[in-house]
């Protein structure tokens, strides 16, 4: 299961004061040591955080998958065909959001999100939707031709007790549903230290996209180390779930 790590935070700070610091480019090679297999930008259009110059520069020199999360805009879009970064994810953005704030609403807007994949997968772009774990939008995903979805965990990562063991049941359902429909299936958004492993182990999942949870940590322990850790927990959960699958198969094989 692989790790994406978003830098946008790093950004927020420097956007503090405006300055040339802290760089999301020297963020983005640390967590590529300690273990990323991804980083994340999203470019909003009013640049308050990741600025255009950040994506260049990550573009050329980020070795491993770059995913730029940007709304379904013709400027974004003729800025993604130029820059190509490996994988963009088509997100809702609202101007006074704190953060993105659910999934798209990709049933009023399927036409327009139909176009941007045509357009960006034209480019050799592949292209994810960032959805609510929810059987019509995946069925909607898959039919305007999405390489893949995320789906949006901040329900989940919102709840607590009962709540929170219907959001997750409500993910494990998705995960399932868009491999019938052969989707390739990510998840994000709210994940934490105490909240991935039982994300990290469903079945199918492709990859996590995770930020702010990492960032903040990172602030205390380094960034190295915070991605590090944070690629453990998804690791030991993984091979927890492989373990119990093997059982499973073995006791059956017994039976
Ligand atoms: N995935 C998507 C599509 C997002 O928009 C974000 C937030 O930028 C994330 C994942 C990461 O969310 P968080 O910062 O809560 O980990």
């Amino acid at each position: 299961m692989i790790l994406g790590v978003n830098v946008d935070h790093v950004a927020t700070l420097r956007q503090a004061r405006l300055g040339t610091e802290p760089d999301p480019a020297m963020a983005a090679a640390l967590a590529i040591l300690g273990g990323a297999d991804g980083i994340t930008i999203h470019l909003r259009e009013d640049r308050r955080h990741i600025n255009d110059r950040d994506l260049d520069v990550l573009k050329n020199s980020v070795p491993i998958e770059l995913n730029l999360e940007m709304a379904a805009t013709a400027e974004m879009i003729r800025i993604a065909k130029d820059k190509r970064p490996d994988l963009v994810t088509i997100v809702p953005e609202k101007r006074k959001e704190l953060t993105t704030e659910g999934g798209l609403e990709i049933r009023s807007n399927k036409k327009a999100v139909k176009e941007a994949i045509k357009r960006l997968r034209g480019s050799g772009i592949k292209v994810s939707l960032f959805i609510n774990p929810l059987e019509q939008d995946i069925e909607i995903s898959r039919e305007i031709n999405a390489d893949m979805i995320e789906l949006h965990t901040g329900a989940y990562a919102n709840e607590t007790g009962s709540g929170a063991e219907k959001e997750f049941l409500r993910i494990e359902n998705a995960v399932l549903k868009a491999g019938q429909v052969g989707l390739v299936v990510n998840a994000g958004h709210g994940l934490n230290y105490y909240n991935i492993s039982r994300i990290a182990g469903i079945e199918g999942i492709r990859g996590l996209y995770i930020g702010h949870s990492i960032i903040s940590r990172a602030v205390l322990v380094g960034i190295e180390r915070a991605v590090r850790e944070m690629k453990d927990l998804i690791d030991a959960s993984v091979i927890t779930q492989l373990k119990q699958r093997v059982a499973k198969m073995e006791s059956a094989r017994t039976a």
